[in-house]
């Protein structure tokens, strides 16, 4: 524990943790100062860390149990972990689009853990925001009308997760089926009590009750107000990065910045493997 520290890592969100190795059991005190870490930051990033599938699985679950991913099937042995691939000829990422990961489910995750395997020097970043901050800098007004509303999530076709992406394809969970429901535009957070805005744009097309045009303006400015560089972080990944992030009051975003690969040229390769913590 003596080595332990928080730094945040800009001023909305995040902050990196030094001094844990999280392939080892976490003593009482470093995991209590964790999880309130993880509470205040939002998303936590741990640089140098080695993983095997076991130990990332052990560390999520201190986080709460473990989700299955409903499109994409797990890793040999171990069906709670996801590889997310980007091949050095493909410009987009598997989250490629602002979201709150899988809120066409009723019960979205609490969480995720993504463990980076291989990323590139520079390259392959990804975005975090701050969902209650978004929430606290809206008008009243606006807050007053979004109480009223709700939005319908979407999870589009269930190969949409997997074929638009190469390295991926193969891993398409057969059997699933697109998930649609609907969710009010705040949330309080369980362990805070804190309210967010709950707005996911991969996902979210449509307000109940309203026209395509009416639910795009609406949702074209929420998510501007809400990726607005003040209310965010752009992450810069090393091979060995662990990042959690609390899908309760954030959202995310992989970075299309392949500039070689959308030149036609070879880009690079990332390779992610990912835990999803349930509620
Ligand atoms: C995800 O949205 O689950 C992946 C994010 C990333 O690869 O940076």
């Amino acid at each position: 524990m003596s080595d332990f520290a928080v730094h945040p890592y800009a001023t909305a969100i995040g902050a990196e943790v030094t001094g844990v190795d999280l392939s080892r059991a976490l003593d009482d005190s470093t995991w209590s100062a964790l999880r309130d870490a993880y509470l205040e930051y939002l998303v936590l990033f741990f640089h140098d860390q080695k993983l095997t599938p076991a130990q990332q699985v052990e560390f999520s679950r201190r986080f709460g149990r473990l989700e299955e991913y409903p499109f994409v099937h797990g890793i040999d042995g171990y069906p709670e972990l996801i590889e997310i691939v980007k091949e050095p000829d493909e410009v987009i990422n598997f989250g490629h689009l602002w979201h709150t990961d899988m809120t066409f489910r009723e019960q979205p995750p609490a969480g995720a853990v993504l463990y980076a395997l291989e990323v590139p020097p520079v390259g392959g970043d990804t975005l975090f925001a701050n969902m209650y901050l978004a929430w606290e800098m809206l008008s009243e007004g606006m807050k007053a009308v979004l109480r009223q509303l709700r939005a319908i999530h979407d999870s589009g076709t269930p190969q949409r997760h997997t074929d638009t992406f190469k390295g991926m394809k193969m891993q398409h969970r057969q059997g699933s089926e697109r998930q649609i429901t609907a969710h009010p535009f705040v949330r309080v957070h369980p362990e805070t009590g804190r309210e967010s805005l709950l707005i996911s744009p991969s996902y979210c097309h449509r307000i109940e009750g309203m026209t395509d045009e009416e639910s795009r303006m609406i949702l074209d400015h929420l998510e501007r107000h809400a990726t607005q560089d003040i209310l965010t972080c752009r992450f810069r990944w090393q091979t060995g990065t662990v990042v959690i992030w609390d899908n309760r009051c954030t959202m995310h975003i992989a970075l299309e910045d392949d500039l070689a690969a959308m030149r036609g040229d070879m880009g690079f390769r990332r390779v992610m493997r990912r835990a999803t913590i349930g509620v």
